[in-house]
């Protein structure tokens, strides 16, 4: 498996791009008030494009676990995701007002875009450590 490694790595972060692009798009429709975003077919295109990218994921793990023994970037990546898919969940559907929505919607964003600067980096400060601080 090890010599596949590199296209599973390949296919994670085209999952990871697509994946954020389709939540991005998906809110933003949403919060100009479109109602297809919520659909069932957009819903499990999400679905798919996720677990796709979990398994992937999950994949380059049991081929390579060193990246569990590193510095502690991808447990904080996977921390941060549980906090984007909580956030994700109130900028889609159980938000109660359109403002709450909106705010859940933006920091969901920040924490995706940190996630990506976090594994890019290989470094839990993400975005922090890119700006030197
Ligand atoms: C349970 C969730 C996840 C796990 C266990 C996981 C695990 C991993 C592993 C093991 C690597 C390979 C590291 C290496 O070979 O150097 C990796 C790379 C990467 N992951 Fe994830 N990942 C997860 C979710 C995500 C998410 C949600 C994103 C999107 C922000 C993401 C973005 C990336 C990127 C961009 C890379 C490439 C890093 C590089 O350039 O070396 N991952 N991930």
């Amino acid at each position: 498996m090890i010599e596949f490694y590199p296209q599973i790595k390949h296919a994670h972060i085209g999952l990871a791009l697509l994946s954020g692009s389709l939540f991005a798009l998906r809110g933003a429709l949403l919060l100009a008030g479109a109602r297809w975003p919520g659909a069932a077919p957009v819903r499990y295109l999400s679905y798919t494009i996720d677990t796709a990218l979990l398994t992937a994921a999950m994949m380059l793990l049991t081929i390579l676990p060193g990246a569990l023994y590193a510095n502690g970037w991808l447990a904080v990546k996977v921390a941060l995701l549980v906090v984007y898919v909580v956030l994700g969940v109130f900028a889609l559907r159980r938000g109660r007002t359109t403002q709450a929505r909106a705010v859940c919607y933006v920091a969901a964003l920040l924490v995706f875009a940190q996630m990506y600067f976090i594994a890019r980096t290989h470094h839990p400060f993400g975005v922090f450590y890119l700006l030197g601080w």
